[in-house]
């Protein structure tokens, strides 16, 4: 006789109108950011082939180190990241270079933090990790491997030096 109709509790429907609504407005903050002003979760800035990346003579990683690519300004570091080392271990930059990092592993992945700077970031095989610093003071600035990657991760270290020219 009596058509029965889903009763929502008031509150429960103004929860649900709530919710939805919030959703909605979560999904455009979203798309107009992603879309709209291009703001997008960081890429790799390049793959390689873990397995050749330190042995392709053309690969810049053959032979880490640092690269002068504008005296005392600007200086480019390819590192390879290894159970358990970085390679190099040691490297030497002017006060005041921007100095981007370009950080490869050839087997596990690994992790590379700078102390004292905003660098901490996964070293995953197969992807480039870019990261650039302007070193400011002069000092020794450790880095350190900061994923797990086996028996002597804690060993898995080296430094920069940051000298006054
Ligand atoms: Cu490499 Cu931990």
């Amino acid at each position: 006789m009596n058509a029965e109709r889903l009763y929502i509790d008031r509150y429960e429907r103004a929860w649900l109108i709530i919710t939805i609504a919030l959703l909605a407005i979560f999904a455009i903050i979203i798309g107009v950011s992603a879309f709209g002003m291009g703001i997008q979760v960081p890429l790799p800035e390049q793959r390689v082939d873990p397995r050749t990346v330190a042995s392709d003579p053309n690969s810049p990683w053959s032979n880490p180190g640092v690269r002068e690519v504008v005296p005392g300004k600007k200086y480019d570091v390819y590192i390879t990241a290894r159970i358990w080392q970085f390679n190099p271990r040691e490297i030497r930059v002017p006060v005041g270079a921007k100095v981007t990092f370009y950080v490869v592993s050839v087997d596990v992945q690994h992790g590379f933090k700078i102390q004292d700077t905003n660098v901490n970031a996964q070293i995953v095989p197969g992807h480039v990790t870019k990261m650039t610093v302007t070193f400011t003071k002069p000092g020794y600035y450790p880095f350190i491997c900061t994923e797990y990657c086996g028996a002597a991760h804690a060993a898995m270290a080296g430094g920069i030096t940051v000298y006054e020219p």
